[in-house]
């Protein structure tokens, strides 16, 4: 599975973490920056990640900030992008299971290195549902974004 990570400064080390780690894990990611510590602004790389996911060229896409909200906010602004919050390991797999999430955005400085790993492992191998209720929303969110576009 081809991934796309990026981060903000507050993001940086704990997104340095998971790409080293994905990577044992046998994922490929490619990071869309920041590479620095200096301080950035988040929306530059959640656009990038998310345009990578919403393009097809990547099925994944994990953005971390210093809350996750960010990064999150921003790339659910390009169509296609259906990016979730997870703090928790519940979240983490019901936004797989009901929403079929295809961005992760995660806080570093809320979560430790540890719980981020979890959040990602459970998040990169739990399934779309594929129940046609949860279908039905996920096209509803579809036309929600066409209508905003078409304006
Ligand atoms: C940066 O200080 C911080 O605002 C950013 O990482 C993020 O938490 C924003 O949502």
């Amino acid at each position: 599975m081809r991934i796309a990570i990026g981060s903000d400064h507050a993001g940086l080390a704990l997104k340095q973490e998971l790409v080293r780690w994905l990577g044992e894990a046998g994922y490929e990611c490619q990071d869309f920056g920041t590479h620095s510590t200096a301080s950035c602004d988040y929306p530059d790389f959640a656009r990038a990640v998310g345009e990578a996911v919403a393009s097809g060229e990547f099925e994944r896409g994990i953005l971390v900030c210093g809350t996750g909200i960010g990064v999150s906010i921003t790339a659910n602004k390009v169509p296609g992008v259906r990016a979730a919050v997870c703090l928790d390991t519940f979240s983490a797999r019901m936004s797989r299971e009901h929403n079929d999430a295809n961005v992760l955005c995660l806080g570093s400085r809320v979560v430790g290195v540890g719980l981020a790993q979890d959040l990602a492992d459970i998040w990169l191998r739990t399934p779309f549902s594929g129940d046609e209720r949860h279908s039905r929303r996920i096209r509803k969110i579809a036309e929600v974004e066409q209508a905003a576009c078409a304006r």
